[in-house]
């Protein structure tokens, strides 16, 4: 049997997914809005083995990462009738201080190269719903461009979007991220005081983002996705133990890109489980903004990316 290989890139939600809605099939609690990224992808290759095995970039790996993938596997078997075992090999195509290896491509391009692997025919929504078993994020990644992901479980595209948007990644850190998502999610929807107030408000800031789209309106989506990142992180500040994924140069670069705002250029930050900021912008101011992120004492890199292809086969 041939070794299969899929290539998927990484998305970043504009409005933001927090919260399951149940453990075991990894539903969200809300829906979700991304934007598939040009600039990082994963590649995956599966092949038979005698036992499961994982190696990201190279190195081998018997941990929680590998007990993911593991499962994921253990869900294709259940899903095919097929009881083949599998070596995974991943490669993450992150530039080295963008820091950005994300279980988004690589449960997005594992989602994919085992469908074909098993021999499962999917279409986009029941691959999206396999990808999402992997990581809710991942089931996005499917798609290419801006994808919203439904509390069915499920990712589609978004048509009708006027805008050019583009992410500028500023680097604020090369230390690891002390807690993954999925733990902080958790964490935050057992203890969080704010917790149902994001999971009843969310809806809101979805329908609202979906319209600025398809209206052009890129400051009025700006604004949301915004209000979507700093509502996610104030509900994981006040969960028990509290948390948060800011460095002291993610705020300093949080707060230039409000000064920028105040001097003309039209930018709006998101953060994830980690201290990088992402900036959103229209096309057009892409490379002054780059410019300008770039300047800022301490950034280690700063990488322009565009809209992204969806996951596709080697
Ligand atoms: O699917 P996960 O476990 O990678 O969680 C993603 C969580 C955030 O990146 C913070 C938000 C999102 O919607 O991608």
């Amino acid at each position: 049997m041939n070794p299969v290989s899929a290539i998927a890139h990484t998305n970043i939600a504009l409005i933001k997914y927090w919260g399951k809605a149940q453990q075991q099939n990894n539903l969200p609690a809300t829906g979700s809005l991304s934007l598939t990224l040009d600039a990082f992808y994963t590649k995956t290759t599966l092949s038979l083995a005698e036992s499961d095995s994982l190696i990201l970039d190279g190195q081998a790996e018997s941990g929680e990462r590998f007990y993911r993938v593991a499962q994921f596997l253990g869900h294709l078997r259940l899903l095919s009738g097929k009881s083949f075992k599998c070596a995974v090999a991943s490669e993450n195509h992150v530039p080295t201080s963008a820091g950005l290896a994300s279980s988004a491509s690589g449960f997005a391009a594992l989602a994919l190269a085992g469908a074909k692997f098993f021999g499962l025919d999917l279409d986009g929504k029941a691959l999206s719903e396999l990808a999402r078993i992997g990581s809710g994020s991942a089931a996005r990644s499917i798609f290419p461009g801006l994808a919203r992901m439904h509390t069915a479980g499920y990712a589609e595209p978004v048509l009708d979007a006027p805008l050019d948007l583009c992410l500028v990644v500023v680097s604020c850190s090369r230390k690891q991220k002390a807690i993954d998502s999925r733990e902080a999610m958790n964490l935050t929807a057992q203890t969080s005081p704010y917790y149902p107030a994001w999971v009843s408000t969310h809806q809101a800031d979805l329908d609202g983002a979906l319209a600025a789209i398809q209206a052009g309106d890129f400051d009025a989506l700006g604004r949301l996705v915004e209000h979507s990142t700093l509502k996610m992180h104030a509900s994981l500040m006040a969960a028990q133990p509290g948390l948060w994924y800011f460095e002291p140069l993610s705020l300093t670069v949080m707060a230039a890109v409000h000064s920028l705002r105040q001097q003309g250029l039209p930018a709006y930050f998101t953060l994830d489980a980690g201290p990088h900021v992402k900036v959103l912008c229209e096309q057009k101011n892409a490379e002054a903004l780059q410019r300008e992120l770039s300047n800022i004492v301490g950034v280690s890199g700063v990488t322009l990316a565009g809209p992204g292809p969806g996951a596709y086969l080697l």
